[in-house]
């Protein structure tokens, strides 16, 4: 999505003749979004991605969700939920709504088949560990602290060469860059946080050639079926196009920093139907005077905000761990704890990394997000009382 590429062998035209070294055809596709209207890739395979040899249920575990009620902030301690398994049936949703489901996952085994899901993009955070994710596109090289992008639709498997722990949003749309950070054209302007060359696509390898029968999980808002398919996913001699997964790592990101407090737009990575995604990392800390470092006190009344705690001193959080969640849900107030203003005072940067999305429709509670929660966060502003 972020700007043209190029991988590998393609036609000097498109939707022309162009042929194996056998005499044969290749399989042009057009993997196509909103339709035929929005960013759009063409790929050349080996063999038609189209013949299915069977079709069978998938018995898919499904999701209950409660709503936040009594309506309050939760704290989720969500490394208590690590389930080893591969990177898709060790994902634990804890929190969702129409708009986007989270889930935390422990990649400790490679998928042993195909996953693709065409009900929206999936956005994963890697927190610990490294692998690649094989697609159609290409290897796309994972490792801590990169987000990966999925378009809806990929297929795609992770292969972790080191146990992984990851966030994956699961979307109901398009993960895009903010409309704010773009020109006319679509390129990134001065003032975003990244540029193009942030941006990792993924690398082509030599097309897997062998018919057989391969398994390609598949969803799509709910329904989902497990096709066996005759041609290897992976059997792409080439494409170009403007879609295509990509990996952006948090080492490249340049907050935006300022004489006083930046609020979270300032820290905007990217946006999903109903959902803005955020990133903090290690930076400086505002530089006027008499600047309180931590965030003031705030309610977010249109939105529930919830932060995945990465790594470093979260100064302004007490309580939390790697791996926890905080939800401050829309209208309920939250912000430093007591005594995190004062120790703040002078400090000239953070150590801290954390990804928050902010959703606009209110965010339901998962069983596994219900099972990990710190029932007692909400009283954690309490002031001790002064002494007699
Ligand atoms: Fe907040």
């Amino acid at each position: 999505m972020p700007s043209y590429v190029r991988e590998g062998s393609v036609p000097h035209k498109r939707h022309i003749q162009f042929r194996r070294p056998d005499g044969g055809l290749y399989a042009e596709e057009l993997f196509s979004t909103k339709g035929f209207e929005s960013v759009y890739s063409l790929l050349y395979h080996v063999h038609p991605p189209t013949a299915t040899l069977d079709v069978r249920s998938w018995q898919r575990p499904g999701v209950r969700f409660e709503p936040n009620e009594p309506l309050r902030n939760r704290h989720l301690k969500t490394a208590a939920l690590d389930v080893a398994g591969d990177a898709l049936d060790s994902r634990s949703p804890v929190l969702g709504n129409d708009d986007v489901v989270i889930s935390v996952a422990q990649a400790n085994r490679p998928m042993e088949y195909f996953y693709r899901n065409t009900g929206g993009d999936e956005l994963l955070f890697i927190h610990r560990g490294a692998g690649v994710l094989e697609t159609q596109f290409g290897e796309l090289a994972y490792r801590e602290h990169d987000y990966v992008v999925v378009p809806t639709g990929t297929t795609y498997r992770v292969i972790p060469s080191s146990p992984t722990r990851m966030l994956v949003y699961e979307t109901s749309g398009a993960v895009t860059i903010p409309r704010r950070y773009r020109n006319a054209f679509g390129q990134l302007e001065e003032h975003a946080p990244y540029y193009e060359r942030d941006f990792r696509a993924p690398i082509l390898k030599t097309p897997v050639g062998p018919q057989g029968e391969y398994e390609v999980r598949v969803t799509n808002g709910g329904r989902n079926a497990i096709y066996i398919v005759q041609n290897h996913p992976c059997d792409v001699v080439g494409w170009d196009g403007y879609c295509y997964p990509y990996a952006f790592n948090l080492d490249e990101f340049a907050p935006i920093t300022g004489k006083l407090h930046q609020p979270p737009p300032a820290h905007q990575t990217f946006e999903s139907p109903g959902a803005a995604y955020c990133a903090f990392v290690p930076r400086l800390f505002d530089y006027h005077p008499l600047a309180i470092p931590v965030p003031y006190n705030h309610s977010s009344v249109d939105c529930d905000e919830v932060l995945y705690y990465v790594s470093g001193n979260f100064m302004s959080r007490r309580g939390v761990e790697e791996g926890s969640i905080t939800l401050h849900a829309a209208g309920a107030p939250h912000g430093p704890q007591p005594g995190a203003v004062e120790q703040s005072l002078g400090k000239t940067s953070t150590d801290e990394i954390a990804v928050m999305v902010d959703t606009f429709k209110p965010l339901q509670l998962a069983d596994a997000g219900v099972r990990c929660e710190d029932p007692q966060y909400f009283r954690s502003w309490i002031e001790a009382p002064a002494p007699t």
